[in-house]
């Protein structure tokens, strides 16, 4: 008896911990107490913050809450007070955050003694990038959870409408209240009727949470999809076609959002192409959309084969239009001016544009920092864009006050993060990526979190309470897995700079996968700015792009005093050394002291490199010791599956260094520092290795 009594208990030990395969995110929920909820309204919204609070209740034990929508002054837009005993709100949506965010201090053990809580910005977007077969556009989890492939694939099944409630309810748990369903790269079908309805069958799951629906459109629809002549935006029949396709979308989603577009760039199609300019495009959309109070997202993501320097051509474009956009109409910005690289300046857009509404558009999906291999938490590098100062107002004029109506007031405001999300079962491919996702939505909704308390809450809410022995106030735990962990988190984007790319490198990828090294990849067929040799510039002289007022001059696209301290080489930041200018390979690097990052001051700039990929390396090496320890702390699957990449991250970031060190060492002729682990690998071998396969 006592040993069928073990045994049972063993299977349920052994079988709950399998069960940790990570689907359940940062919302675990474990044993809830009863709690009384007090709610005068009933709608679908309210319903679901009155389930999740009998979920997840970790208070007092029979307590009684209030759920009250009263109009107070000190809220604004879906924000919410909260005490122990009462959330008030002065919308449906706004109660729900308040419960999600009061069951969230429940769980990390944080103060509710009279919180207001107001969003950073209104619209706070994930952008998928998903295809209508099922694909996903630098995806890494999987296919898509919106759209599949093959026969019966807009047939909506039990099992999607499952997976959507699933998503939306993890994304309101953060305050994020819109999606825009399909790729960029949009394909015309998007705006066919029978998608339309399999978007409609998505937007009445996401409606409850408070998401919106959005969708990419194909600049060319009226003409590949609707027959017409052209897609001219100043064309009659073309405008009539649109507000036709939006009357069509508005009568089967009422609440629809509106267009994310990406015109002239990477050849899609746009105004441009019937010599319009990107406001001309946008407007006639917005137009469309007013009457339905639907909102366009034109990108900026523009570049050209016969710019001399591509960072500068989203400003050189956008900046002439400032002020010839209709008010629902928003310029989504990438945070750098180059594309998502592990470190860029912010793109001088910001704050520049200062009658156009500017958004972010940040990538959480790891295109170029890993993917879904590298443990990289990305709130750091957000952080130290959102805190930029663009100097554009004076001093202090952030780029987080430059978009979130703090300086400059237009009708919206919005952030947009690319998702991360796919059919895998823990969502994001790597169990800490989970961690970006959550991340995005926290700095949406506020702007001034930091890094080091959105990794603590994380880790509490999604690792605590595994068996008991995880337990949030055990001291234990706290001391040798949540302090760690997070101190590895908050290192580990610095840390892939450190391998991939340092000193203001950028974009030395091998081509198309952008996971491993391939700064030597430079095929004479292909564009130069597609290729690593137009950013790295290496030669004999030295390494690095010049664009200084002797270079380029995309310095003079900053405010400033930043257009000067970027100029001159005494006061350019460190980190931005090699984006900025083209350095000698025995340039004496002058560290300042205010530059955590900085090297042991007088090494060469060849020296500084080497150094930098090396402590890459070991940093990453150091992340596999840590996390070797972390196994009492948790269950075996997601710590087995995070070791497994882990290893995977080291030979990679060995990788890195070995390309990039014996490559540029053709051209600085000079020895690695013999304190430096030799190089493992040939760089004959490095060159012919597709790294995205092994
Ligand atoms: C990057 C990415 C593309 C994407 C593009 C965009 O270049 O590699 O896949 O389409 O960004 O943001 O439009």
């Amino acid at each position: 008896m006592k040993n069928l009594a073990l045994m049972f208990l063993l299977f349920f030990i052994v079988s709950s911990l399998k069960a940790e395969d990570g689907h359940k995110l940062w919302l675990r929920n474990q044993n809830p107490k009863p709690v009384k909820i007090i709610c005068s309204k009933q709608s679908a919204t309210l319903d679901i913050a009155q389930q999740e609070l009998k979920r997840g209740w970790q208070g007092t034990p029979g307590a009684s809450i209030v759920l009250n929508i009263r109009n107070n002054k000190s809220i604004k837009g879906d924000g919410f007070i909260l005490d122990t005993s009462m959330i008030q709100a002065n919308t449906e949506i706004g109660i729900l955050y308040g419960v999600f965010d009061l069951l969230r201090r429940q769980g990390t053990g944080e103060s509710i003694d009279h919180i207001v809580s107001n969003p950073s910005y209104e619209l706070r977007l994930l952008n998928h990038w998903d295809n209508l077969n099922g694909t996903i556009e630098r995806g890494y989890a999987g296919r898509s959870i919106f759209w599949h492939n093959g026969k019966d694939s807009l047939k909506v099944t039990e099992k999607d409408k499952i997976l959507w409630q699933e998503y939306a309810r993890a994304n309101a748990s953060i305050g994020i209240n819109g999606a825009v369903l399909n790729n960029v790269n949009a394909s015309p079908q998007m705006m066919t009727e029978e998608i339309l309805k399999r978007v409609k069958a998505i937007a009445d799951v996401l409606r409850p949470y408070g998401i919106k629906t959005y969708l990419s459109i194909n600049f060319s629809s009226p003409a590949v999809l609707g027959g017409l002549k052209t897609s001219d935006p100043f064309n009659s029949e073309v405008i009539k076609w649109w507000e036709a396709k939006v009357k069509e979308i508005y009568s089967l989603i009422p609440d629809f959002g509106g267009f994310l577009v990406k015109a002239n760039s990477e050849g899609q199609p746009g105004p441009q192409d019937f010599g319009r300019t990107h406001a001309d495009g946008a407007n006639m959309l917005a137009d469309a959309l007013e009457p339905y109070g639907g909102i366009v997202m034109w990108r900026a993501f523009v570049y050209s084969p016969t710019s001399d320097d591509r960072a500068k051509q989203a400003y050189a474009e956008f900046m002439p239009l400032d002020g010839k956009f209709r008010d629902n109409v928003i310029i989504q910005v990438k945070n750098g001016p180059v594309d998502f690289q592990p470190r860029e300046p912010f793109n001088p857009l910001f704050g520049a544009m200062k009658k156009t509404a500017i958004m972010p558009e940040l990538q959480i999906t790891q295109e170029y920092l890993g993917q879904s291999i590298h443990l990289v938490f990305l709130s750091t590098m957000w952080e130290e864009f959102l805190n930029s100062d663009t100097y554009q107002q004076g001093e202090g004029s952030t780029v987080a006050r430059c978009t979130d109506g703090s300086i400059y007031h237009h009708k919206y405001t919005a952030i947009a993060g690319v998702s991360n999300i796919g059919l895998d079962t823990n969502w994001t491919g790597h169990h800490f990526a989970q961690a970006n996702w959550y991340a995005f939505g926290r700095l949406a909704w506020d702007n001034k979190l930091s890094s080091n308390d959105i990794a603590e809450e994380w880790i509490k809410l999604t690792f605590s309470n595994q068996s008991g022995i995880s337990d949030k106030n055990n001291i234990d735990w706290q001391v040798f897995f949540l302090y760690p962990v997070k101190q590895m988190m908050l290192q580990s984007r610095e840390t892939a700079v450190n391998y991939m790319m340092p000193l203001g490198l950028h974009h030395i990828f091998a081509a198309n996968h952008h996971y491993g090294p391939g700064p030597w990849w430079g095929p004479k067929n292909v564009r130069p700015d597609w290729t690593p040799p137009y950013y790295h510039q290496a030669d004999t002289n030295g390494i690095g792009f010049d664009r200084t007022r002797n270079g380029s001059n995309a310095v003079s696209q900053y405010h400033e005093p930043l257009s000067s301290q970027y100029n001159d080489l005494n006061t350019c930041p460190e980190v931005y050394l090699l984006w900025f200018h083209h350095l000698p390979w025995d340039y004496k690097v002058q560290p300042k002291a205010d530059q955590p990052l900085a090297e042991k001051s007088g090494r060469t700039l060849w020296e500084a490199i080497c150094y930098h990929y090396e402590n890459g390396l070991q940093q990453v090496r150091e992340y596999q010791k840590l996390w070797d320890k972390e196994k009492p702390y948790i269950d075996e699957q997601r710590f087995s599956e995070v070791q497994s990449k882990l290893r995977r991250q080291c030979r990679d970031a060995q990788i890195w260094k070995d390309g990039c060190l014996l490559y540029f060492q053709q051209f600085s002729r000079q020895t690695i520092p013999y304190d430096i682990e030799r190089p493992i690998y040939n760089l004959d071998e490095l060159e012919k290795m597709d790294m995205s396969k092994i």
